[in-house]
């Protein structure tokens, strides 16, 4: 790849493909030590990591380096000496970010954990709290109880973490309206600055599609997936996170702030996505494929697709119409209809008018998106 230039500010994610164990609703590219039999395990993965951050090292003349995502899979599973190896290096090549997220999974959260985190520079710990549910988590295969993930919360607060954020997931089999208004209770307690709530997507291929496609477990009802939003909405925004992008709320996340916003990022490890300079590219997925292919002098990248300006275009729209701060209007089609219907609201703005979701139209976003593109 010739030597890129990229629009600031400028981000690095780092992609950690291990997990203790697999839960049933999870598609994304991670290995149990099981599944990898032994082929590439963490020493491998953080040799390879540490090599493809000189590779965008010598490829991307970067401004500074805004913000750094390390998330997974578990990064927390990892020796923390070899997360701060590749932290270390993306900071001598890039420079010290202002913000830098590590996700957690809350069963691995320990005091000698933060303190090592705090050392290697994490400004924002991510765990992944799902529910406070006892027999929900257990239907998602969760491993923690209920109040590991707030015990996690609290404790990376006194730490000294100025930025928590928990995950949760709604629509899981067996979970009532109650069950999820506790959830979101449950988690505000905690006193996170940051929450991200996502319906549950029945994936194909995982174990919960399986057991949806056999008729074991119903796939969650849109409506009731809507009433869960708007649940959450109101709780959350009444405690003083507001939402931000459709499934977040509070201070805002400003890693995946400028990837809605197109910037550019390099993302590091097996599976990672990458856009820099208008070009964009997927690594290989497997974590033996891409040890061996950094070991070998070889990219990991695939898929390498330079973005057409009308490409560029659609994901402006797709990703940007999701923020609470929207969109210029100017250039967008269909908008008196979706206006009309309740779907988006005009703003004025000091360079004219943007357009922003309304309460129903996050509802709808997906149909939104649909009639802003071409
Ligand atoms: C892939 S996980 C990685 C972080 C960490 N391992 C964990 O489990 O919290 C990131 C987040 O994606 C969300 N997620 C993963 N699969 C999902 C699915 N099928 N439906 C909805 N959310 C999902 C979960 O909320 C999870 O916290
Ligand atoms: S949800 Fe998190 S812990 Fe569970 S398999 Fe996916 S990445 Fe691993």
């Amino acid at each position: 790849m010739a030597p890129g230039v990229c629009a600031e500010p400028f981000g690095v994610y780092v992609h950690v493909p291990f997990c203790a164990t697999r839960c049933g609703y999870c598609d994304f590219n991670t290995y149990t030590a099981g599944e990898l039999g032994g082929a590439t395990g963490p020493d491998a993965w953080a040799r390879a990591a540490r090599t493809e951050v000189a590779l965008a090292a010598s490829t991307v003349v970067a401004g500074p380096l805004q913000t750094v995502f390390v998330g997974g899979g578990t990064p927390t599973l990892l020796d923390p000496a070899l997360l701060a190896g590749v932290l270390g290096d993306v900071r001598d090549a890039f420079g010290a970010a202002t913000e830098v997220t590590v996700e957690a999974n809350p069963e691995t959260v320990t005091p000698a954990l933060l303190d090592a985190l705090l050392a290697m520079g994490v400004t924002r710990l991510s765990l992944g709290m799902q529910s406070a549910v006892p027999h929900v988590l257990a239907a998602l295969d969760r491993v923690h109880t209920p109040g590991r993930a707030v015990e996690a919360a609290r404790l990376a607060r006194a730490h000294g973490f100025g930025e928590v954020s928990l995950d949760l997931i709604y629509g899981g089999p067996g979970e009532s309206d109650e069950d999820w208004r506790r959830s979101v209770e449950t988690a505000l307690g905690a006193g996170p600055t940051h929450v991200s709530a996502y319906a549950l997507i029945v994936e194909d291929g995982t174990a919960l599609g399986r057991q949806v496609s056999r008729g074991e477990v119903a796939a969650p009802d849109d409506d009731v997936l809507a009433g869960r939003y708007e649940l959450a909405d109101a709780l959350l925004t009444a405690a003083g996170l507001p939402w931000y992008e459709v499934s977040n709320w509070g201070s805002p996340c400003r890693h995946n702030l400028a990837y809605w916003r197109s910037h550019d990022w390099w993302g590091i490890g097996p599976g990672a996505h990458s856009h820099v300079a208008g070009t964009r590219w997927l690594n290989v997925r497997h974590p033996a494929t891409y040890a061996a292919r950094l070991a070998d002098g070889v990219s990991p990248a695939q898929g390498r697709e330079l973005l057409t300006a009308a490409q560029r275009e659609d994901e402006r729209v797709l990703l940007g119409i999701r923020l609470a701060e929207g969109l210029p209007a100017a250039g967008l089609p269909g908008l008196d209809e979706l206006v009309g219907d309740g779907l988006l609201e005009r703003r004025p703005d000091r360079h004219g008018e943007r357009v922003v979701l309304t309460p129903r139209g996050r509802l709808l976003a997906d149909a939104v998106v649909r009639a802003l593109l071409p």
